[in-house]
């Protein structure tokens, strides 16, 4: 069995506590206020979509003085029934994590700490793309945390480092959608990088900065779904042209924590373009 989940499993944190309260990345500013009854409209938005695809969407329990728990991206990255639980760089998220490692504790998921002193933020920054874990670093997440987390799940690792601050995290600036394929903004990137997705992803498909500037490449994709915010119709074309079904929600008021869909997810059985090694059968390798 693949996972503890037979069907697209999700989960989610409602906004009850959502909001602006500190200044971490580029897109917040405290004077620029979420509006929390249209942010908690949006996300049942999403939650209803995703849901109307097939997927089983968990909730996590919110929790007030921590506004960014609705990014649940970012509560750990999920290998088969583990979790490698979230290191924050920023002290204003680090309360998040026990109360990450009780939920999934408590449905049936084993939680692995990594070292004192390894930065490390979950599937924000690290995600499969085939047997390959493509992973963000600089920014947040620490390069030697990729390794690590490499190291123990035993495969191969690629290294990408996130050079613009508005791209802090891997999931606002690249996207696996199948198995061989996945969404990227060249310019969160620099050319090693843009070298490094070449060789390893057979299909990119290049955003657009007007589209990137949208959280295009912030996508949730569910079989051969991809659900984004709105405002990113190339995109979209591409995607119906290519055979998948694109479709958009209104996500704005979480653009302005510097997230979107995908951030406000975090998929528990697997994503879909994720081919989780067998443990041990991978050779570590970097
Ligand atoms: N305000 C949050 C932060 O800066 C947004 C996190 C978005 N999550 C993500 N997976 N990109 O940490």
């Amino acid at each position: 069995m693949r996972s503890l989940f037979n069907r697209p499993t999700i989960l989610m944190c409602p906004p009850e506590h959502y909001g602006i309260e500190y200044e971490i990345n580029p897109w917040m500013s405290r004077q620029r206020p979420a509006d929390r009854e249209l942010a908690k409209r949006q996300w049942h938005g999403l939650y209803e979509r995703l849901t109307s695809l097939g997927a089983d969407i968990r909730l996590q329990e919110p929790v007030a003085g921590l506004p960014d728990l609705v990014f649940t991206a970012n509560a750990g990255l999920v290998c088969r029934d583990l979790v490698y639980l979230s290191r924050f760089r920023h002290a204003a998220r680090q309360g998040e994590t026990p109360l990450d490692d009780a939920w999934f504790q408590s449905h049936g998921l084993k939680t692995v700490t990594l070292p004192e002193g390894l930065d490390f933020e979950g599937a924000g920054d690290a995600l499969f793309c085939g047997e390959t874990l493509f992973a963000g670093y600089h920014i947040r997440s620490s390069a030697r945390a990729m390794q690590w987390v490499a190291g123990e799940i035993g495969c191969r690792v690629i290294p990408l480092q996130l050079v613009s601050g508005y791209y802090y995290h891997l999931d606002t600036c690249f996207c696996p959608i199948d198995r061989e394929t996945a969404l990227y903004f060249p310019g969160a990137f620099d050319d090693y990088g843009q070298r490094a997705l070449a060789a390893h992803v057979p299909n990119l498909i290049p955003v657009e900065q007007t589209e990137a500037e949208r959280f295009a490449c912030n996508a949730v994709v569910v079989g051969k779904n991809v659900v984004t915010n709105t405002g990113c119709p190339q995109l979209h074309a591409e995607l119906a042209h290519r055979g998948f079904t694109p479709s958009e929600t209104c996500l704005d008021e979480f653009l302005k924590a510097g997230g979107s869909a995908k951030c406000l997810t975090l998929r528990l059985d697997g994503e879909e373009a994720a081919v989780w090694p067998e443990a041990g059968r991978i050779a570590k390798s970097a």
